[in-house]
């Protein structure tokens, strides 16, 4: 048997095959929403929303590959992935169990609209490992979990988890966002679904707004059937930027790790700064843990500057290379405080004690040299 490819071979070219001669090295973009049916026919039709427009088709085989998934569906945001997963395995009275620390947007999905279609959830907080199973009903169908969390960049157990899902028969959906598939693949250990927000890593240039599913094909059929009825397919343009995006994420992400890295240990040097997160750094809480299993600690940094939010608004105000702006993982750094983006619904004390107290800065580091996303935040200072 050959080797499975590596994740640079493997976001450049899928699994290798060899094209026809005169074929196009790139795939073209096929920007048309139908496609010439043969008359009399009663194949499925060509059919953009439908999700088998060329662009849409290739982007979703190199996704499943870097997940090592049997399938995997593109559509138009990271929510409509989120949604769409989830209704994909859930149905009205079913109970999901979903981590507390997760991406605001999909907490509002499910207090308003999974409710909303009687679903139960439970919120369980993953630094008490022993909740997950207590939280298990008769009618529990999934566990949802972000595998690194954002702002405080701790990482999930997923594998202790999965046991949990494994005994008792539930499905373990997992955002991977914030890692990739290059530091992290969930399906390894033993997710069943995974699901990202393509506009950040796998797109990596802060111009598409896109969103996968990946894990077995039966998964990824019904997901597939909720998309074709609900209608939030990936534009041809847009599959085909982040077709063009992933050819280089492992490149990106490997510069982005890297440029983090740096940035946490020069950060945790300065007396300006009352905290530093970032899993890389051994005096982060989840570091051993991160170390286990992912290849790389990403691109994100929390840093909690001292002052609160005036010497925050202050230092954003100053800085020429990072980009003061929500959303993660381009190749320009970005930098965002939660309490103005994904914690603004919370009073401060509520945040504070959640750990993001006034003053703290997400970090996206991009693809710049270190020195220099150093240099600006060190101007900032
Ligand atoms: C972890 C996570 N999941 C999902 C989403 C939603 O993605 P999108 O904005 O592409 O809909 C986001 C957006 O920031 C996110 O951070």
């Amino acid at each position: 048997m050959t080797a499975r490819p590596g994740q640079s071979t493997l976001a450049i070219h899928g699994l290798p095959h060899r094209g026809a001669d005169g074929s196009p090295a790139v795939t073209p973009i096929y920007q048309s929403s139908t496609f010439r049916n043969p008359v009399g026919s009663l194949a499925e039709v060509g059919y953009t929303r439908y999700g088998n427009n060329p662009n849409q088709i290739e982007v979703a085989r190199r996704y499943a590959a870097l997940e090592g998934a049997e399938a995997a569906i593109f559509v138009a945001s990271g929510m409509a992935a989120t949604a769409l997963a989830h209704l994909a395995v859930l149905r009205p009275g079913d109970h999901l169990i979903s981590s507390r620390w997760i991406y605001g947007g999909t907490r509002t999905l499910f207090d308003t609209e999974l409710t909303r279609i009687g679903i139960d959830i439970t919120y369980v907080d993953p630094a008490k490992h022993r909740d997950w199973r207590k939280a298990v009903r008769s009618t529990t169908r999934a566990i949802f979990l972000e595998a690194l969390t954002n702002p405080l960049m701790r990482v999930v157990d997923v594998p202790a988890v999965a046991k949990v899902t494994k005994d008792k028969g539930l499905a373990l959906l997992v955002d991977a966002t914030f890692a990739s598939p290059v530091n992290f693949r969930p399906l390894e250990h033993g997710a069943d679904v995974v699901i990202t927000s393509a506009t950040k890593y796998l797109n990596g240039h802060s111009d598409v707004i896109a969103g996968a599913v990946a894990g077995t094909a039966s998964v990824i059929d019904e997901v597939t059937r909720l998309m074709r009825l609900w209608g939030p397919s990936i534009d041809p343009h847009a599959a085909w930027l982040t077709e063009r995006g992933m050819k280089t994420l492992a490149l990106r992400v490997a510069r982005a790790n890297a440029n983090a890295q740096a940035v946490a240990e020069w950060a945790s040097t300065r007396p300006e700064f009352e905290a530093v997160h970032y899993p890389g750094l051994a005096s982060h809480p989840d570091h051993a843990l991160a170390a286990k299993l992912f290849d790389g600690y990403s691109g994100m940094v929390g840093l909690v500057l001292k002052g609160g939010a005036a010497a925050a608004a202050r230092f954003c105000g100053h800085l020429k290379v990072i980009t003061h702006a929500p959303s993660l993982a381009g190749v320009e750094s970005l930098i965002s405080e939660p309490r103005l983006t994904s914690h603004k619904a919370l009073p401060p004390e509520e945040r504070a004690a959640l750990g993001i107290p006034d003053g703290f800065l997400r970090l996206s580091c991009g693809c710049e040299d270190a020195a220099d996303i150093i240099q600006d935040l060190a101007g900032a200072l």
